[in-house]
C-alpha cells in the first residue's frame, strides 16, 4: 500500500500535471470550455466512458487540483469546490433529501446555514429538529423514522460550543442517516470529522482555507458514492467556484499547516490572558481548562484554534465603545483572516435570529467574538486591553 504523506507535504506537492510549458508554480486556467481532438472523442467524454474536461462549470484543473488536495487533507475520496462556504451547505442540505424528510441540526449554527434549516426547507416540505449541540441524548432522542440527515458546525459560531463527533457519527450511521459537518472553523488541519463518522465535510474556504480575506469559496468533500448526487446537484444548479479563485484557495492550502499553528498559539496565550483578566467575564476557547468541554475538544481536536469570545459588563453600549476604541484590530464579520478582527454577533452576523434563538444558543448583548490572526500577540493583547480601558467610561 502506497504510504500517506504528511499534511504539509500534500499541502505543497499536490498539484495538476505539469503542461508542456514545464512550469514549476501551476497556472491559472482561465477558461470556460475545453477542446476534443475529434468527434469521437467529444462523444465519449460526454458519455463518460473517457475522462476529460468538457466546461468549467463541471471542472477545472485549478478546481480539481484544490479538491484533491482538500479531499487528501480531509481524508476523504472526492469532492466539489463551489463559490461560497453557503453554497456547499445548501449542496449538502438538499442533494439527498426530499420533501418529507427529516433533519436534526445543532441549534448554535452559522445564521445563514439556521435559515435555510427554519425558512427556506421547510417550504419544500422538509423539516428539522434542533437540539442542543453539547447534548448526546437530545440527539437521540430527536431522531425520528422520516430523519436521514444530522448537521453540526463545531466549534460552533459564535457559540465555540462542540459537538462530539464521535457519538454523533455513530448515531448518524445507526439510524442509517446522513452526517454532515461544517469544519469551517478548525480546519483539516486541527479536525477531520471523517475520522469520526462524519459522511460530508462542508467548508467556508473564505475564511482560514484562503486565510487572507481575498476571496468567497467553498468545499464539500466525502465518499465517491455520496459526491455522486452532489455532484450531479452542482453540476445541473451551477454554484462553480471560478478557476481564478480555486487557483487562491489550492495556493493557500499550501501555508495552511503554519498559518494555523501561528493562529493556535496566539489564540490560546489571548484567551489565557483574557481568562486571568478582571475586566473581562466568562471567556471561552476551546482548549481553555475553564471550558465546559475542554476533554472533548482535546480528544477530536489538535488545537483549540482561533476564535476565542468573551463578555464584557455594561451589554451592547460596552461592547459598541469597546469596538469603537480598538485601533489596529479590524471591525469586520469575516473571520480566518492573517489580521485579527472583532465583531459583535448580536448585532450582525447573527442579527437575523430572534432574541428567543440567540438567548438560546449564548449569543448574549455583551458577546465579543475575536478571530485571532498573525501580527504578534503583544501588540493583540495591547489593543484589546487599551480598548477595555476606554471602554470603560460612558
Ligand atoms: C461556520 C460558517 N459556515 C459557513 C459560512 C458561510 O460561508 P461563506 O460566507 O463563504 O458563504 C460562514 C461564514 O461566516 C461560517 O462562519
Amino acid at each position: 500500500m502506497k504510504k500517506r504523506k504528511k499534511f504539509e507535504t500534500i499541502s505543497v506537492r499536490t498539484q495538476v500535471k505539469r503542461s508542456s510549458q514545464k512550469e514549476h508554480s501551476v497556472p491559472i486556467f482561465a477558461t470556460s470550455s475545453f477542446v476534443f481532438d475529434n468527434a469521437e472523442e467529444a462523444r465519449a467524454v460526454f458519455a463518460d466512458e473517457k475522462g476529460g474536461n468538457i466546461y468549467s462549470r463541471y471542472s477545472n484543473p485549478n478546481n480539481d487540483e484544490f479538491i484533491e488536495k482538500l479531499c487528501l487533507m480531509e481524508k476523504t475520496e472526492d469532492g466539489e469546490s463551489t463559490a461560497t462556504g453557503m453554497a456547499a451547505i445548501f449542496l449538502a442540505l438538499t442533494s439527498h433529501l426530499k420533501a418529507g424528510d427529516h433533519i436534526v441540526a445543532s441549534r448554535s449554527l452559522f445564521s445563514s446555514t439556521h435559515q435555510i434549516i427554519t425558512n427556506i426547507l421547510p417550504r419544500w416540505g422538509i423539516t428539522h429538529t434542533y437540539v442542543d449541540i453539547r447534548k448526546n441524548p437530545e440527539w437521540e432522542k430527536a431522531i425520528m423514522p422520516q430523519t436521514r440527515l444530522l448537521f453540526t458546525e463545531t466549534p460552533s459560531n459564535p457559540g465555540l460550543d462542540l459537538c462530539d463527533l464521535e457519538f454523533v457519527g455513530k448515531l448518524a450511521k445507526k439510524h442509517n442517516c446522513l452526517f454532515v459537518v461544517d469544519n469551517c472553523f478548525a480546519t483539516p488541519y486541527l479536525q477531520t470529522p471523517a475520522d469520526f463518522g462524519a459522511n460530508l465535510i462542508c467548508h467556508s474556504a473564505t475564511k482560514f482555507i484562503d486565510g487572507q480575506g481575498r476571496t468567497l469559496g467553498g468545499a464539500i468533500v466525502g465518499p465517491k458514492n455520496i459526491i455522486k448526487d452532489v455532484r450531479f446537484m452542482a453540476r445541473q444548479t451551477g454554484p462553480s467556484l471560478s478557476p481564478f479563485n480555486a487557483w487562491i484557495l489550492s495556493k493557500s492550502l499550501e501555508t495552511l499547516a503554519v498559518r494555523m499553528e501561528k493562529h493556535c498559539s496566539n489564540a490560546a496565550v489571548l484567551a489565557t490572558y483574557l481568562d486571568k483578566s478582571d475586566d473581562t467575564e466568562i471567556v471561552k476557547y476551546p482548549f481553555l481548562s475553564s471550558h465546559p468541554q475542554v476533554k472533548l475538544a482535546r480528544k477530536q481536536m489538535r488545537y483549540g484554534g482561533a476564535l476565542v469570545t468573551f463578555e464584557l459588563e455594561g451589554g451592547m453600549k460596552r461592547c459598541i465603545r469597546f469596538l469603537d476604541k480598538l485601533s489596529m484590530i479590524s471591525l469586520t464579520s469575516n473571520l480566518g483572516d492573517t489580521r485579527t478582527t472583532a465583531t459583535h454577533p448580536a448585532s450582525t452576523t447573527h442579527s437575523k435570529l430572534s432574541e428567543e434563538e440567540r438567548k438560546a444558543v449564548g449569543i448574549t448583548d455583551g458577546l465579543i467574538r475575536i478571530s485571532v490572526g498573525l501580527e504578534h500577540i503583544d501588540d493583540i493583547i495591547e489593543d484589546i486591553q487599551q480598548a477595555i480601558e476606554r471602554s470603560k467610561k460612558a
